[in-house]
Parts: C-alpha cells; structure tokens; sequence
C-alpha cells in the first residue's frame, strides 16, 4: 500500500543470518528506521545496542569489543551488554543518563531476531518457527538481498501468489494456475494462513513432469515466510477434492523455504531466504538447483518492486485498487495496522 509505511515495532525482526556474526565484530543495522550495532562478545552472546554513542553520537558499530562489553572508539566511552556506561576514560564520576537502549535479541533457526519495541514484550514464544541449518530433516542453501523498497511492497508481494504465472513462469515455471485459482486465507493470531493446490505444475527436479502442488504457508509479522510445499502425482488435488494432503499420502517432492522480510527504513528493506529438499526427497545436488532458480526468481521480485517503488515516488498520492485475489494483501495490512495501533502509533 501507497500510504507512509507502518512498521510493527513489537516483534521479532530478522538482523542477520547467525552464522555470518564473527566474534568481536559489530555490525550495524537500521531495523525499522533506528540504527542498532549487533556483536558477538568473547564469550558468545550476542548483545544489540542502539548504534549512537551517549558522548558525542558516534556510532558504536565502529567499536572495538572488549570481553562483554563495547567502548566506542571515538572517545573511549565503554558500554556493557545492557547499555549502561561502566567506564569514562579519566573520569570517576558515571552520570546515571550515561546508557543507550539495549535491544532484545535471540539467536534462533539460524537467525538473528531483534525486537525494536518494548522490551518487556519481547517474548522469544513470539519468534515464528522458521526451519534453520540446525534442523535435521531439511538440506538448506540461503540468500539475502536488499531492496531499494519500502517493505510493505514486498509483504504485498509474498501476501499474494497470483503474480507467480506473470513474474516467476521462467524461473519457478509457474502455469497460470497460480493467478487463476484462490488460495483458502485464514487469520492466525499474528499473521496470515494461505492453503491451495495448484494443479499440473511443472516439477521443479524434471520440469517435464508435471506435479500437483499442495501450497500451504504462514506470513507473520513483522515479514517472516514460511512454507513447506509438497508435491504429488498430477489428478491428486482432483482425487482429494482440494483437500489438504493427508500427512501419509507419499509426496514425490518435499521443500522448505523461511524467509524474512527487514525493513531497514521507509524505503529500504533486507530481504533473508533459505530453501531446501526434504533429506527424503533430494540431496545437495537439488538444493543447489534449487538456490538457483530462487537467485532467479528473487532477482525477478526486486526488479519488478523497486520499479514499482519509483512509480510509487513519481506520485505518493496515488492510491491502488485491489483485486479479488488481494484478500491476503488486504487483511495482512489490517492486521499490521491494528497492531501498530495498539502499540500507540495511531496508525
Ligand atoms: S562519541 Fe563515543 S566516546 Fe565520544
Ligand atoms: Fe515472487
């Protein structure tokens, strides 16, 4: 949607990938329009700042990691994991305002999550069950790409399939069903259920045969992806009736993909993947094809959405009008909306 963006500050955003955080090495990262420096202390933990120095406003990304803690190499100021000032080169007395805010984070599924809204909120029963490199069942590759983009596009894009048959029919060899057909969209507490078979796609192991496609995935806030997809002899979605797969009805191709969506400021957001087979349906061969197409088809989004973007830009008073099959696009900004007002932003 065309309107100023709206952020979910209560929520767990994805940082980065956990693997990528080298010890002792800050880096920095604007979530939602404030800069945090995240690191890796000595013994492991991971700590997030807000990246401005209580002295003179440097940023704290440019520090030098001491054990736990973290000065700031313009003048020397040494902050601890919590935020609080434990030393002022030459200067005994500590004011009590020496403190920056100290974000929430958790290191989860292979991903590091920040919380930018109230820390007393930030409970990790809230950070959507992504599958990571540590899970067993799945041969994961990963990605990430940024966007010159306000993330609201990018949720209207993962909100709504039907652009698969136009954006994605070279690389993800979508047929029109994707467009033609809709998908069963349910409210979750914090997010958005999308359920449909689409049928006779091409496979993507042999795009000569054909498959029926059992697509079922959640959008949480504030951007998180998740999606199994299984896929089945062609005429199953028929012998089902559209009914979901009954969990022992033998799949002959089993996948995963988790994605996240950051928004980095208004305009600017990082976008996270991973996908995979299932260990039962495919190996490193596969998932390196896979990691492939997906470097194709995520190329074929961000062109398509930062035009979009300038469009945007050319006239931000402009309005859309959706379609029928933007029903998922619709309620996944409601409900955005609806908890950016109860966090007070009177959205
Ligand atoms: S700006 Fe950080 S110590 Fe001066
Ligand atoms: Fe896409």
């Amino acid at each position: 949607m065309t309107s100023r963006p709206i952020h979910v500050r209560n929520a767990w955003h994805v940082a980065g990938w956990a693997m990528d955080l080298a010890p002792e090495t800050p880096f920095a990262i604007t979530i939602a329009g404030t800069p945090v420096v995240v690191w890796r202390s000595a013994g492991g933990g991971v700590r997030a700042l807000e990246d401005r120095c209580v002295h003179r406003l440097a940023p704290l990304s440019r520090g030098r990691c001491e054990g736990e803690a973290l000065r700031c190499m313009y003048h020397g100021f040494v902050f601890g994991g919590d935020g609080v000032v434990t030393e002022i080169p030459g200067q005994t007395r500590i004011p009590v305002q020496a403190r920056v805010r100290a974000f929430p984070v958790v290191e989860r599924h292979s991903w590091l999550w920040i919380w930018p809204g109230d820390p007393a909120l930030a409970d990790p029963a809230l950070i959507p069950p992504a599958v990571g490199f540590d899970h067993p069942d799945y041969i994961l590759g990963r990605g990430q790409l940024d966007y010159a983009a306000s993330a609201g596009l990018i949720h209207d894009n993962l909100c709504d399939f039907t652009h698969l048959s136009f954006v994605h029919s070279a690389s993800f060899g979508a047929n029109e069903e994707w467009a033609r057909t809709r998908p069963k969209v349910t409210m979750l507490p914090r997010g958005i259920r999308f359920e449909r078979w689409v049928r006779a796609q091409s496979g993507m192991r042999s795009r000569q045969e054909p498959v029926d496609v059992w697509s079922s995935y959640d959008y949480h806030v504030p951007g998180v992806l998740l999606m199994p997809s299984a896929s089945y002899p062609v005429g199953t979605a028929d012998r089902l009736g559209d009914a979901p797969p009954p969990p022992d009805l033998p799949a002959t191709g089993v996948t995963f993909t988790s994605q996240a969506v950051t928004a980095l400021t208004d305009h600017t957001s990082r976008y996270f993947f991973s996908w995979g087979p299932h260990r039962d349906h495919g190996d490193e061969a596969l998932r390196d094809m896979l990691m492939g197409i997906a470097a194709q088809a995520f190329a074929e989004d961000k062109a398509m959405i930062e035009a979009q973007q300038a469009v945007i830009d050319r006239d931000p008073a402009c309005q859309p009008m959706p379609a029928d099959f933007d029903k998922g696009v619709v309620l996944y900004n409601r409900l955005v909306a609806r908890l950016a007002r109860e966090e007070g932003q009177g959205a």
